[in-house]
């Protein structure tokens, strides 16, 4: 008897959401670049005990009809990649169609989206379809997720304090918002505002929004391009610095990377102006024609 089997597509997922959602901010990372790649000019996020009760991302994209709303939940079901060739010339931040499954199979989702003025809802709780009615035709697409490792209680355990988990979430959209200046982002926890940016596409703006008006004053800017590279963001001047290096965010093509020898680079044409211990407050987007 052949001991072999194919298992069935929640179990598959609940093993695959061990590797793509660890914590609450792999959650409202995967939803707000599913925003960004639905094209959206305003994306809220808010969150209820930061994130591990409820995490529920809005955003004015392009929406899915009813089809595409219920395929989005299966197994490498993707709008972004659709052939090898593709492979190599990815615009879009998300491409494998495994997010939405992979968080469905470990939690309760329910989704608004609506497609040409039809609305539709969709509620999935440990993988399964729970119920499926059309809705009112509010531009964009809404996902909540409660009730985040229900089934997996190892997992749940493993949930660091909701301190740490907040953090984590800030810090993500923190530099998602310097990365697309030219959208809004709200972020709010258990009813209160912790981002808000007015998606207007100033960088200084959203440094603003984030560091305050007193390191903002003491930020410069830099431009820089050749045949390939298009380099422009804000360094701190030096007497501005942090403990860690956190803070030098380095962008490429709508990415954020963090690459050692750029780190470095950045860090060491302070010379002696900083104290070696403190690090200085970089954001750059660095643009990399791949064409
Ligand atoms: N906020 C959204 N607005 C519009 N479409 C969405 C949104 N979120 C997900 N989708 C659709 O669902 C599909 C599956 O999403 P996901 O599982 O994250 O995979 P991927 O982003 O890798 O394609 C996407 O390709 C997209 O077509
Ligand atoms: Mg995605």
């Amino acid at each position: 008897m052949s001991k072999i089997k194919v298992m069935d597509e929640i179990l598959a997922n609940k093993i695959a959401a061990g590797e793509v959602i660890e914590r609450c901010s792999s959650i409202v990372k995967e939803l707000v670049e599913n925003s960004i790649d639905a094209k959206s000019s305003k994306i809220k996020i808010d969150l209820i005990d930061s994130g591990v009760t409820e995490i529920k991302v809005t955003d004015d994209g392009v929406g899915m009809d009813e089809g595409d709303a219920l395929l989005a939940f299966q197994r490498h079901a993707t709008s972004k990649l659709l052939s090898e060739v593709d492979l190599f010339n990815i615009n879009s931040l998300g491409f494998r169609g495994e997010a939405l499954p992979s968080i469905a199979s470990v939690s309760e989702v329910s989704l608004k989206t609506c497609f040409d003025n039809v609305g539709t809802f969709i509620l999935i709780k440990g993988g399964k379809l729970i119920k499926k009615e059309s809705s009112d035709a509010r531009k964009g697409t809404e996902i909540t997720v409660r009730k985040l490792f229900y089934n997996t209680p190892a997992r749940l355990k493993h949930l660091s304090s909701l301190y740490t988990e907040l953090a984590h979430i800030t810090d993500f959209i923190n530099k998602i918002a310097l990365s697309y200046p030219s959208i809004s982002f709200i972020l709010t926890n258990d009813g209160k505002t912790l981002l808000n940016t007015d998606g207007r596409g100033n960088l200084l703006k959203v440094i603003n929004s984030i560091y305050g008006v007193d390191v903002t004053k003491k930020m410069i800017e830099v431009r820089n391009n050749d045949d390939e590279y298009d380099v422009y963001g804000y360094i701190s001047m030096p007497e501005v610095t942090k403990s860690n290096r956190n803070h030098i965010i380095t962008i490429v093509n709508g990415r954020v990377v963090k690459n050692q020898e750029i780190n470095k680079c950045i860090n060491d044409s302070y010379h002696t102006y900083k104290p070696d211990d403190r690090y200085p407050i970089v954001i750059l987007n660095i643009e990399v024609d791949t064409s």
